[in-house]
């Protein structure tokens, strides 16, 4: 039996940064209203000509110099993203080229703001299996792409980002007295599609279309998926809210994260928040957030670390991991 071992980190924000006042100077918004409803500051917005390839390049060799290895260690690579480079190939291709190896499976998972638990699940999965040695799990996206800039209700929400983490197979099974990942847990309802999707792809219209969301509903079904999903992950393992040392969730929005907290009953010292400064980055939220408290030195070995995300879909789901 085999467990994955997080021994890497990194992440990267595109150069340049857009305040709220900035914003309110092209939709009829405020810092004010963001602020209040958000938390959100700011948000990093990649060049013309940037893709979201080359963010998660970035992400991809900080987070392997931080583990101290060789791309060409390398066996797998899942790349999450909603805003890939093209609609094929995979983005996971590209970076896997740029990196300079091939021969192993690279492909994106596309599960929206989820997508980095998604895809360290999927990365999991493979290591639990004896499938890959050494894996790179990056969350990447450049979402001012895919944002109507006239829809005030949902530009001022997201940014470009992407982090990245490397995981190694270590032998034995994961359990609370071992390093790694200890469980994962993923869902999705289908159903709640018109509540946050995008309207366009290559098969409905062959352009690629705006982000549409139904705020409220979204907000309200997120703090009750996500308390669902925590308590879920927590269970499985025996652990209390009490055994968390970090939560590290996804960034969308400061109440969104406030109110899970609550509900698990974790002190606000314990919750890990970057979305002030980044705004909601989807799949590179969680990982974005996950290197920020790595190098500031707040998580440390030995922490139990519980990770959460929800997004379009519905999707959502918790990874658990003692770091
Ligand atoms: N600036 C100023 N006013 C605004 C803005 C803005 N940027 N956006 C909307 N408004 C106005 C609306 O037009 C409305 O005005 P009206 O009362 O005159 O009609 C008023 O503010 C209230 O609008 P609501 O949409 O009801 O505002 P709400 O309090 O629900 O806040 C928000 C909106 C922040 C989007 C909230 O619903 C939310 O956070 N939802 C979660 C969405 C989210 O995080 N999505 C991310 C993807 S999913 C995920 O990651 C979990």
């Amino acid at each position: 039996m085999f467990r994955s071992v997080i021994t890497g980190c990194g992440a990267y924000l595109p150069a340049h940064c857009v305040t709220n006042d900035e914003l309110a100077e092209r939709v009829d918004t405020s810092d004010e209203w963001i602020v209040e409803r958000t938390g959100i500051r700011k948000r990093h917005i990649a060049a013309d000509g940037e893709l979201t390839s080359d963010l998660a390049q970035a992400a991809a060799e900080r987070a392997l110099a931080n583990a101290g290895i060789p791309a060409g260690e390398i066996d797998l690579i899942v790349l999450a993203t909603s805003t890939p480079d093209e609609t094929f190939p995979a983005t996971a291709t590209t970076v896997q080229a740029r990196l300079g190896i091939a021969g192993g499976p690279a492909f994106d998972v596309q599960a929206v703001c989820s997508g980095f638990v998604y895809a360290l699940a999927v990365a999991d999965n493979f290591v639990r299996a004896g499938q890959s040695k050494t894996a790179l799990v990056i969350g990447a996206e450049t979402f001012s792409r895919i944002l109507d800039w006239e829809d005030r209700a949902t530009c001022v929400l997201f940014g470009d980002g992407a982090g990245a983490v490397v995981l190694r197979a270590e032998n034995g099974v994961a359990t609370n007295g071992t390093r790694g990942i200890l469980s994962t847990h993923l869902h999705a309802d289908g159903r709640q599609h018109d509540m946050l999707y995008v309207d366009g792809g290559p098969s409905s219209t062959q352009t690629t279309g705006y982000l549409r969301m139904r705020g409220r509903e979204v907000f309200r079904h997120a703090v009750v998926n996500l308390a669902e999903v925590t308590t879920e992950a927590l269970a499985q393992n025996g652990l209390e809210a009490d055994d968390v040392d970090w939560l590290v969730p996804h960034q969308a929005n400061r109440r969104i994260i406030d109110h899970t907290a609550r509900r698990l009953g974790l002190a606000p010292e314990k919750v890990v928040l970057t979305v002030e400064q980044h705004g909601n980055t989807s799949a590179a939220s969680v990982p974005l957030a996950l290197d920020q408290a790595v190098s500031d030195g707040r998580i440390k070995q030995g922490d139990i670390v519980l990770m959460e995300a929800m997004g379009g879909g519905f999707t959502w789901g918790a990874a658990l991991a003692r770091w």
